[in-house]
């Protein structure tokens, strides 16, 4: 039985109609609203191989009673950031595997309750594939690697609970602005925000913000790079605004800006999730560089269907015991197959070079 918590909403309703296609069942749909659930169940899941069922996560016997006979918990309901350890607790406890949408904080004290069960946070789009991708490439392409450059774009609404979650992940915990990876460490300050640039693969001229967070300086390590630059990228002026603003005001105003500017950016446009992704290091004994190109429709079917994958490894024992982060609990190259295969969900093409050989060439063919 995989329970998902908040099974209904945007990131878990596609998870819940993924495991539901894969026949991972029998799934058991909550939120806190069983009439919504009911409506869920009863249009995506006919088969009667999923029930509905009441639950909130702020209320500790729902909560217990909704895990209970689980063997996996999908926690899609958020906000991580105040929601995630308890949850987790919850399912541990119960005997179950946990996975989450977001969440990854003070894993250590987690994994000591998970004795031999998995619990695997940040099972997103960002985080979660932007960690997963660049050790697929590495362990597709290259022996080894040694320089990374990421940009990862995402024009698309933020719900108010994807927002307070992402509020916390860009000016909370790990996450540093302008800074890159050089030698073995972060270097503070090293790179500057930048607007106007012309990248492959997005439509209009954008604004890139580099940061370093936790993700990537664990990947810096795994994959031994020297130098790492990773880019937010913003399509439009609001959501930059609104971030910028958010430093000064109080928690809800902040959300609530947030999901207004993404709604302005998003208007008239098609929405998106582009990640542009070049490795530099040896094949074979050769210098090479290659550039992964990712697109998917929107965050919430992206985010859902990493979740869902996560979800389904941990139901077949593929993910080690205790507590880690998708990128790295999960084995990149079944993963990116398994989100391949997900219909209309996403496009991944590798070319030989670099991202600036790629909008060249773009231009070119234009
Ligand atoms: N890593 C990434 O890239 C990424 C991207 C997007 C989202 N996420 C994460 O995914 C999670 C879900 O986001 P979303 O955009 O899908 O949000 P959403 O559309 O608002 O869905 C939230 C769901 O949780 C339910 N819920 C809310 N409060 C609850 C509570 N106290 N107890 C039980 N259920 C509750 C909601 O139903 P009711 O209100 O009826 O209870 C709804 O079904 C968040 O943690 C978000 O940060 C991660």
């Amino acid at each position: 039985m995989i329970g998902i918590i908040g099974g209904y909403g945007a990131a878990g309703a596609q998870a819940a109609r993924l495991l539901y296609g894969w026949g991972a069942g029998p799934l058991r749909v909550g939120g806190r609203s069983v009439e919504r659930a009911r409506r869920f169940v009863a249009a995506e899941m006919p088969s009667g191989e999923a029930e509905a069922v009441a639950v909130d996560v702020d209320d500790a016997a729902s909560l217990a009673a909704f895990v209970r006979g689980c063997d996996v918990v999908l926690h899609c309901a958020g906000p991580s950031h105040r929601t995630a350890e308890r949850v987790a607790y919850a399912a541990l406890i119960a005997g179950a595997h946990h996975v989450d949408a977001g969440g990854g904080e003070r894993l250590e004290a987690i994994g000591m309750a998970a004795g031999g069960r998995s619990a695997v946070f940040a099972a997103g789009a960002l985080p979660g594939l932007s960690g997963l991708l660049p050790r697929w490439l590495a362990a597709t392409d290259f022996d080894a690697v040694h320089g990374l450059t990421a940009y990862t774009g995402v024009l698309d609404r933020f719900t108010a609970i994807g927002a307070e979650d992402y509020l916390h992940g860009v000016l909370g915990g790990s996450n540093e602005a302008l800074a890159q990876w050089q030698d073995g460490c972060r270097r503070p300050g090293a790179l500057t925000r930048r607007a106007g640039v012309e990248l492959a693969f997005f439509p209009r001229p954008v604004s890139a913000f580099p940061y370093v967070d936790s993700e990537g300086e664990r990947l810096a390590y795994d994959l031994k790079l020297i130098e790492g630059r990773w880019y937010t990228v913003l399509d439009g002026a609001h959501l930059g605004t609104a971030l910028d603003a958010a430093r000064v005001l109080d928690r809800t105003e902040a959300i609530a800006g947030l999901c207004r500017a993404t709604a302005l950016d998003v208007a008239g446009r098609t929405p998106y999730v582009t990640y542009l992704l070049q490795l530099d290091g040896t094949a074979s004994g050769r210098p090479v560089t290659r550039t992964a190109v990712l697109r998917a429709p929107g965050i919430a079917q992206l985010t859902g269907a990493v979740a869902a994958v996560a979800a389904l490894a941990a139901l077949h024992g593929e993910v080690p015991g205790g507590a880690h982060c998708a990128a790295t609990a999960l084995d990149p190259l079944a993963a990116v197959d398994r989100l391949r295969k997900v219909p209309e969900l996403c496009e991944l093409t590798v070319f030989d070079g670099a991202l600036d050989e790629l909008s060249m060439a773009e231009e070119g063919a234009l």
